[in-house]
């Protein structure tokens, strides 16, 4: 059943970025366990939007629910092995900004929240607020998404 985003914003630029771009196709790929890559990506939109609001700074709303939604746009099956693919953990912010970089008119803010995204796996860490709790919201959603599958 495809995700509904609940906030207005998120709903709002996922609609724009399916429109303009391939958003749709990350309802095709699987994340974690039954969770598609399309659920994950808006469910990460909402948790930082409000971990966001919680926040005593100001927060770019449109950057971060943007990078958000891009964050894993990479855009093949990734449970699939391709010996030419280096291994996914470190590899797919790489692919996923490449491809958002093709899609849509990014701003740097936007770019850094997906290129960091998997610190600190990948060693660089974000260097916006906006990258900073887009990375946390992902791990949350991760935890979650693993354990809703037990
Ligand atoms: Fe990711
Ligand atoms: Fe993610």
């Amino acid at each position: 059943m495809p995700q509904k985003p609940t906030d207005w914003l998120v709903a709002l630029h996922a609609r724009h970025l399916e429109r303009r771009g391939r958003l749709a196709q990350l309802r095709a790929y699987k994340q974690h366990g039954s969770t598609s890559v399309y659920a994950h990506s808006v469910d990460v939109a909402s948790l930082a939007l409000k971990l966001a609001r919680r926040l005593p700074f100001k927060v770019d709303e449109d950057a971060l629910v943007r990078g958000a939604l891009l964050h894993d746009y990479f855009l093949y099956d990734w449970h699939v092995p391709d010996p030419e693919r280096p291994m996914h953990g470190f590899y797919h912010p790489k692919a996923a900004l490449k491809n958002a970089d093709r899609d849509f008119a990014l701003t740097d803010r936007e770019r850094d929240i997906i290129r960091h995204h998997m610190f600190p796996l990948t060693l660089s860490p974000p260097r916006t607020l906006e990258g900073a709790i887009v990375c946390v919201a992902d791990k949350l959603c991760a935890i979650k998404e693993t354990f809703r599958r037990r």
